[in-house]
């Protein structure tokens, strides 16, 4: 069983579609093991995403993410981190298919709704900067 990380954005949480995104890795039969409302600190959102610093995007990218409140997940699942990353659709939204969630509800890059981890190594980081181990249900 593989873990991942999932986190719906502060444009997604505004917008009202926490549940139903949770809604769809429920039906793909994911289990959510950990979850929180929260909004992230400077000090978080520089250890998150400190593989894009120095990138052009990565003032914006890190301004938006501490905008609003996120809501941050663990879930669990048979080969997740992959699936997860088919059901999100690709990072840009221009270039994401109909029926993934990136296609069925974003139009801009900096305005993807979701973020999920992309290796295991990543989960296990992001994991660890986001929750305790005692959070996390065992199933
Ligand atoms: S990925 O999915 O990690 O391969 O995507 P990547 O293209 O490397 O992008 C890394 C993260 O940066 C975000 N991003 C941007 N945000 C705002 N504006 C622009 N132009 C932009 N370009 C990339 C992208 O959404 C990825 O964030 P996460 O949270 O991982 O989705």
């Amino acid at each position: 069983m593989e873990r991942t990380f999932l986190m719906i954005k502060p444009d997604g949480v505004r917008r009202g579609l926490i549940g139903s995104i949770i809604a769809r890795f429920e039906a793909k039969g994911f289990k959510m093991i950990a979850g929180k409302l929260m909004i992230i600190s400077d000090e978080l959102v520089k250890k998150h995403y400190y593989e894009h610093e120095g990138k052009p995007y990565y003032h914006d990218l890190t301004t938006f993410m501490t905008s609003g409140p996120v809501f941050a997940m663990v879930w669990e699942g048979e080969d997740i981190i992959k699936l997860a990353r088919f059901m999100m659709g690709s990072t840009d939204p221009e270039k994401a298919t109909p029926g993934t969630i990136r296609g069925d509800y974003a139009t801009r890059m900096n305005r993807n709704v979701i973020h999920g981890s992309d290796s295991p190594e990543n989960a296990s980081r992001e994991i660890n900067l986001f929750f305790n181990e005692d959070e996390c249900v065992r199933l």
